[in-house]
């Protein structure tokens, strides 16, 4: 053999196999990082597109120490995994990013609210629910409607109810306690916008912190992101300060995304992910160094790229199934006809209300960047005339 053997390639294993890891494994390419999947099926988005992969169940403790066994590092397209299961593989040497304990900490909102509320950080105000006498005795006291939460797996707004009153909250919380579901109640604030802080961090603790996100959204799933925010300055500052804090406190290595509310002029923190997300989607186009290679540098511990702006203004919508059983890839031509956007698909299937795309646009003009943008998405969803 007279292969030479001076370089080894980098490896990263992604537990999951959606649109995250799809984009991450995307993002791979150029920096010729070899990209493992744990895939729960050989059919999900990430896996069509990439050759390596394991099938199985992502805490399935032999399917794991598979990927483990082939990439230098393990990370993650989603939080459905067990920290302890992970806690093994790194007594076992494996290297995991985001860490077993950021992992827990993110997976649980009863934990997130108690433990960032303890560093003083401003969080709702806010009860664990064991009954429907804590969920009522948290609405006298903090008036109605309150907003009930599922402690772990809610995403898009599944495992979020606003409770009107008494009568609803001994209906909704006896269902979910039946079920099994652990639950914390919050005051519901009235929201002037909610936004995103998103940052990397490497195991030394350097952050790149991206500017501020608005992301605009409806019935609990988000529909628009806008860089930057149009945030008081000062709440920039805190949003960032408090971004920092939490990276730090949950000892975060990759990307992580905090979600805020600002409600009356104040920041409140609603909750954090430890991984590319949604809400930084735009980075692909619309910052120097996107979420997804910027996530791939943090976890292999390599310097940290440009968060700038590509441009002044960027705008991405996220395209949902519609409901009408039209798939939105069929409307692609159409959409590319408008100048500068960048349509995005997961390899999903369209159904009703599922997140399977998403559309970006960059310019200097806000209001023309949210046109093209909003322009591109009308003519996939086949929603005519609104354009
Ligand atoms: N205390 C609150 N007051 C007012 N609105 C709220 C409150 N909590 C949640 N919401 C609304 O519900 C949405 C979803 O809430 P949350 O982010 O907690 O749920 P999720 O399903 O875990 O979301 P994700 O899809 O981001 O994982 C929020 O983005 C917000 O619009
Ligand atoms: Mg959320």
């Amino acid at each position: 053999m007279t292969r030479t053997m001076s370089y080894r390639q980098p490896s990263v294993g992604i537990v999951g196999a959606g649109q995250l890891a799809r984009m991450m494994a995307q993002a791979a390419i150029p920096l010729d990082i070899r990209v493992v999947l744990l895939a729960a099926s050989a059919d999900d988005g990430a896996a069509r597109v990439t050759p390596d992969v394991v099938v199985g169940a992502p805490d399935d403790a032999h399917a794991l120490r598979e990927l483990a066994s082939q990439v230098d590092v393990i990370t993650f397209d989603h939080e459905l995994v067990d920290p302890a299961l992970l806690a093994e593989l790194e007594q076992e040497g494996v290297i995991v990013w985001p860490s077993s304990g950021s992992m827990a900490l993110a997976q649980d909102k009863r934990r997130q609210r108690s433990e960032l509320g303890a560093l003083g950080l401003p969080v709702p105000a806010f009860a664990n629910v064991d009954s429907v006498d804590d969920a009522q005795a948290f609405g006298e006291a903090y008036g109605w409607p309150i907003v009930l939460k599922a402690s772990r797996g809610g995403y898009d707004g599944r495992g979020v109810w606003v409770l009107r009153d008494a009568d609803e909250a001994s209906r909704v919380v006896e269902g979910a306690l039946a079920s099994g579901t652990v639950l914390l109640a919050e005051e519901f604030l009235a929201l002037d916008l909610e936004c995103a802080m998103l940052l990397a961090r490497r195991p030394n603790g350097e952050i790149a912190m991206y500017p501020p996100i608005e992301t605009v959204q409806a019935d609990g799933i988000c529909r628009e992101l806008r860089v930057p925010a149009d945030l008081d300055p000062v709440l920039v500052t805190q949003a960032e300060s408090v971004a920092r804090q939490i990276a730090e406190h949950a000892g975060i290595v990759g990307i992580m995304a905090i979600e805020f509310f600002v409600s009356k002029g104040r920041l409140y923190v609603n909750e954090l992910a430890p991984r590319p997300h949604n809400s930084g989607h735009w980075s692909i186009e619309g910052a120097i160094t996107s979420q997804f290679e910027q996530h791939l540098r943090a976890v292999l511990d390599w310097p940290l790229g440009d968060t700038s702006t590509t441009s002044d203004h960027v705008v991405t919508v996220n395209l949902l199934g519609p409901g009408d059983g039209i798939d939105p890839r069929s409307n692609l031509a159409q959409a590319l006809g408008v100048e500068g956007v960048h349509p995005h698909f997961y390899g999903k299937e369209a159904r009703p209300g599922r997140k399977i795309g998403h559309v970006t646009a960059t310019g200097r003009d806000a209001s023309e960047v949210e046109t093209r943008a909003r322009s591109a998405h009308h003519l996939l969803v086949g929603e005519k005339g609104k354009g």
